[in-house]
């Protein structure tokens, strides 16, 4: 198991899901933990849970993710690592019939709240000589599915990002990955299969990997055996990757 004690991490989208799973892996871990999310209330009993830092806000609003960087960084003294989570399904619609605020709704967040992310966090990370930047992205941007054009792009998007960043920063130390995690029983899912718009719904909920597993994996690419990965999408459905954390035998 990776040991993150004395680090300090940020996990936005930790309100439930894979975002609270990691927050509670990195907190196991040792490290003292950032939760952000808009749901004011389970960020906060979150945080308390796990002795880690309530900080609500929105990912889509720049002022919002520099405003939880400088709290985590005043309250715990510095920042390790940015797991950019927080995400959404956004209108699951047919291009011609997609409500143009909520298609644009799901580019900020999926997309422009990494790039808030990723510009928060890289001042105080450079200074520091160095840190983690882990972003969760999707087998999505890179195969379309009927009814989910927002998510793709926005995923596609994000992957750019963290190769951008990883072609722009390591050479400052700046450890760059996205993980794709397959498919995880989550809200999102549940909306997902309550949806019955594409193959994606129709799986059977047992095929679903539990949160769990892409927070441990999370918790894994901070090790050394992240460093080979710098600059690619890690995939979960790879039995290999989920072996090396230790989710199988
Ligand atoms: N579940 C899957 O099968 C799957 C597969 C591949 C990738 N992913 C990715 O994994 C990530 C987490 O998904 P999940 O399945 O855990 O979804 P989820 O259960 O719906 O949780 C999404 C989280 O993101 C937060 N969030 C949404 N919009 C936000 C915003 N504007 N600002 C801050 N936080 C925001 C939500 O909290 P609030 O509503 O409180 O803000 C919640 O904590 C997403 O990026 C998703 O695309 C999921």
């Amino acid at each position: 198991m990776v040991n993150l004690q004395g680090k300090v991490v940020l996990v936005t989208g930790s309100s439930r899901g894979i975002g609270a799973a990691a927050a509670r892996a990195f907190a196991q871990a040792g490290a003292r933990v950032g939760v952000m999310a808009r749901s004011e209330s389970a960020v906060n009993d979150l945080a308390a849970q796990i002795g880690g830092i309530a900080l609500s806000g929105d990912v889509a609003s720049p002022t919002d993710m520099e405003r939880a960087v400088a709290t985590l960084v005043e309250q715990a003294g510095r920042l390790d690592v940015l797991v950019n989570n927080a995400g959404l399904i956004g209108p699951i619609a047919g291009i011609s019939a997609a409500d143009p605020g909520e298609w644009g709704q799901a580019i900020d967040v999926n997309l422009k709240g990494v790039f808030h992310g990723m510009r928060a966090a890289l001042p105080v990370m450079r200074a520091q000589g160095g840190g983690t930047i882990l972003t969760v992205g999707s087998g999505a941007a890179h195969n379309p599915q009927e009814g989910w054009s927002a998510y793709c792009a926005s995923k596609a998007g994000a992957w750019m990002l963290t190769r951008a960043l990883d072609h722009e920063a390591r050479s400052q130390g700046i450890r760059a990955i996205s993980l794709s995690p397959g498919t995880v029983a989550t809200d999102m899912q549940d909306a997902i299969r309550k949806s019955g718009v594409n193959p994606v719904s129709r799986l059977d909920w047992s095929v679903h990997i539990p949160p769990e597993w892409p927070a441990r994996a999370l918790v894994w690419l901070c090790g050394p055996d992240g460093d080979e990965f710098l600059g690619t999408e890690v995939s979960l459905r790879d039995e290999a990757i989920r072996r090396r954390v230790g989710l199988i035998p």
